[in-house]
């Protein structure tokens, strides 16, 4: 042995032991310098065979670097329990912030808002009505005859599967019920907006689901004609859609109203020229709508000789994807967060 083997020893044992991080990697260390057979141990058996005259030095120094690294290592012990096992972690406070996942609003969500947003600016007032409904609510009040095809089992979820007819109760088709809990509890002048769930027993596909949404709006007042419901349509889908959207009202049949209407806007996607999204047609259909029938409003207790009114009924999920180009329903309800964090 001589001095040169033992600085070497001393250096190398140095390094490795600031690169340390963990208890057991320390104790390896410990072993394999200081341990029975370890290198610094060895190194004092060397000494026997050293020269005299050099004895006593190295064993001097040997006895230093032994004392030394026995001290650092139970500092670095130490300075390891103290931190929970890891080393002290090194904070950067230049580094970009980390950003915390936030939260957004379900696409149907925001299309909801859009459109009552539209409309509540024209003085319509939000209202919302009950998802488990009456047959009065959901069929008699609105005019709709006892053998009409929407209150068959097929077409409506009744409470009571095994007679379904003698149900109390039913999950509602649309929410034209809401114009009928409105209109029983208040007196025109009447401007609401119902956005809300429906439920209908549909084979689920990427057009079809068993529950959707609907929005309903319901204007009464002395005089309120059809004019008044194309403008207000018009005036709607123009801000929802854009300045350049054109309107079409092709004639139609619903039971509460009379004129009924469906109403078609230009087809956004082709710009009218025909797509497979409008079919070839070059419209799309968006919306039901007409003036409210007098026997609706001898239902509910209003005199159809003194007031006027119209109504419209729309489907969100259809307009929401629309606009989006969202080609499946059920994409909505998967709780996709790649589909969500599109909107
Ligand atoms: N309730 C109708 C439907 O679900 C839509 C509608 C509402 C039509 C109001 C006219 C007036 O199809």
């Amino acid at each position: 042995m001589n001095p040169e083997e033992l600085q070497n020893l001393a250096r190398e044992a140095q390094s490795r032991l600031e690169s340390l991080q963990t208890p057991a990697q320390l104790e390896e260390f410990r072993i394999a310098y200081l341990g029975r057979k370890g290198k610094v141990t060895c190194l004092f058996e060397a000494l026997k065979t050293a020269p005299s005259e050099e004895r006593r030095t190295l064993g001097q120094k040997l006895n230093e670097l032994k004392n030394s690294l026995e001290e650092k290592l139970k500092g670095r012990q130490s300075g390891l329990s103290a931190s929970g096992g890891r080393e002290k972690e090194f904070l950067d406070p230049t580094l970009p912030g980390i950003r915390p996942a936030s939260g957004r609003i379900h696409p149907l969500t925001q299309t909801i808002r859009r459109i009552t947003g539209i409309f509540e600016r024209l003085g319509f007032e939000v209202a919302e009505g009950p998802e488990i409904e009456t047959e009065f609510y959901n069929f008699t009040a609105l005019n709709i005859p006892l053998d009409h095809p929407s209150r068959d089992a097929f077409a409506t979820f009744y409470t009571q599967v095994d007679s379904p007819r003698e149900s109390p109760f039913l999950l509602r088709s649309q929410t034209s019920t809401v114009q009928i809990r409105v209109m029983q509890k208040r007196k025109p002048p009447l401007r609401i907006i119902a956005p809300g769930r429906v439920y209908r027993p549909d084979r689920v596909d990427a057009s079809h689901a068993f529950m959707f949404h609907q929005i309903e709006g319901l204007m009464v007042d002395e005089r309120t004609t059809f004019s008044e419901l194309k403008g207000v349509l018009h005036l709607f889908l123009r801000q929802l859609l854009g300045p350049e959207t054109k309107i079409r009202f092709r004639p139609h049949f619903f039971p509460f109203t009379e004129p009924s209407a469906e109403v078609d806007v230009n087809c956004f996607l082709c710009d009218g020229r025909g797509c497979s999204v409008c079919g070839g047609k070059g419209w799309l259909e968006l919306l039901g709508a007409g003036s409210v029938d007098p026997a609706v409003f001898e239902q509910v207790g209003y005199d159809p000789k003194r007031v006027q009114g119209f109504a419209f009924g729309l489907g969100v999920e259809r307009i929401a994807m629309l606009m989006h180009g969202i080609s499946d329903i059920r994409m909505f309800l998967e709780n996709d967060l790649r589909f969500l964090r599109q909107f």
